[in-house]
């Protein structure tokens, strides 16, 4: 605990002195001017409030890449690069990468972005209902040097792919909102209180946009493609049984490091 406010009020002094850490403990003698002083405490008061430190200090690291996160936008979250990593591995195992992927809510862009990072020959298409956060999305794709070869689209779930040029596509990749709106007091406050609920909530079971996402991807995705999907942590008995087996065979199912099964990858018969 003592470490976590720790490194908190490190992170936060690093952002308001403009420091990296090894500045921060180069300089640990320096003293600060008492305006500096009063914005820290103003800093630790809203963390000590329940805002994300994430939102205070406008990034998050995900996949090795710094990414800008606003209000706007979900925090990426450490699970989520399982996901990113079993879509490096199906995108690499297709002609020299040269894969079609769409990224279904992308959020801040982070699982978009990393993709076409580490798939140098990879297309993408990025869409989100929200378009404040496709926004912040293609800012982030652009800091990484990938807003070329990133399209971002606005609309629900899979419809603005239908228009794409890039479809059908050989993955889908999508964490979609999953918490169950019958029970939001199953997030942390912090979470429900500061991040959008848009991005949270999948209806009454969670599981909304899950059920349209397998009626609506076979439409844009090649057959004998994937869609790697991330889904809530009591949620795959409930995901398994939503597969039609006429449509979509299940490949395999990722554990986070909590033992959580979190990562769904199917195949498009
Ligand atoms: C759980 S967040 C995931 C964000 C990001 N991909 C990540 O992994 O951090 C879900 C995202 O889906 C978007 N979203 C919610 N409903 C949607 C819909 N019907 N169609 C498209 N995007 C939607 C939200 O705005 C949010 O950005």
């Amino acid at each position: 605990m003592i470490d976590d406010q720790r490194r908190t009020a490190s992170l936060l002094m690093r952002h308001l002195l403009g420091w990296d850490q090894a500045q921060l403990i180069m300089r640990s003698g320096e003293i600060i001017t008492s305006d500096q002083r009063d914005d820290f405490f103003a800093l630790v008061e809203r963390r000590a409030a329940g805002e994300p430190s994430q939102y205070i200090v406008g990034h998050q690291e995900f996949f090795g890449l710094e990414f800008t996160v606003t209000p706007e936008v979900l925090i990426p979250r450490p699970e989520t690069e399982f996901l990113v990593e079993q879509v490096i591995s199906l995108a690499n195992a297709l002609q020299a990468g040269s894969a079609s992927i769409a990224d279904v809510g992308t959020g801040s862009g982070c699982i978009a972005t990393a993709i076409a990072v580490n798939v140098p020959g990879a297309r993408l298409v990025a869409t989100d209902i929200s378009a404040t956060a496709l926004e912040v999305a293609s800012t982030n794709a652009q800091k990484h040097r990938v807003g070329d070869r990133i399209e971002f689209l606005q609309g629900d779930l899979v419809e603005p792919l239908k228009a794409s040029s890039a479809a059908p596509f050989d993955i889908i990749a999508t964490n979609p909102p999953y918490v169950p709106s019958s029970n939001p007091n199953l997030l942390p406050r912090e979470v429900r209180e500061h991040e959008p609920a848009v991005a949270l909530f999948g209806g009454e079971d969670g599981l909304d946009n899950l059920r349209r996402l397998l009626n609506t991807a076979p439409a844009v995705l090649k057959s004998g493609g994937h869609m790697v999907i991330e889904i809530g942590y009591t949620q795959i008995e409930a995901t398994t049984r939503l597969l039609d087996p006429a449509v979509w065979e299940l490949i395999e199912v990722v554990n986070d490091l909590q033992v959580i099964p979190r990562t769904l990858t199917l195949r498009k018969k």
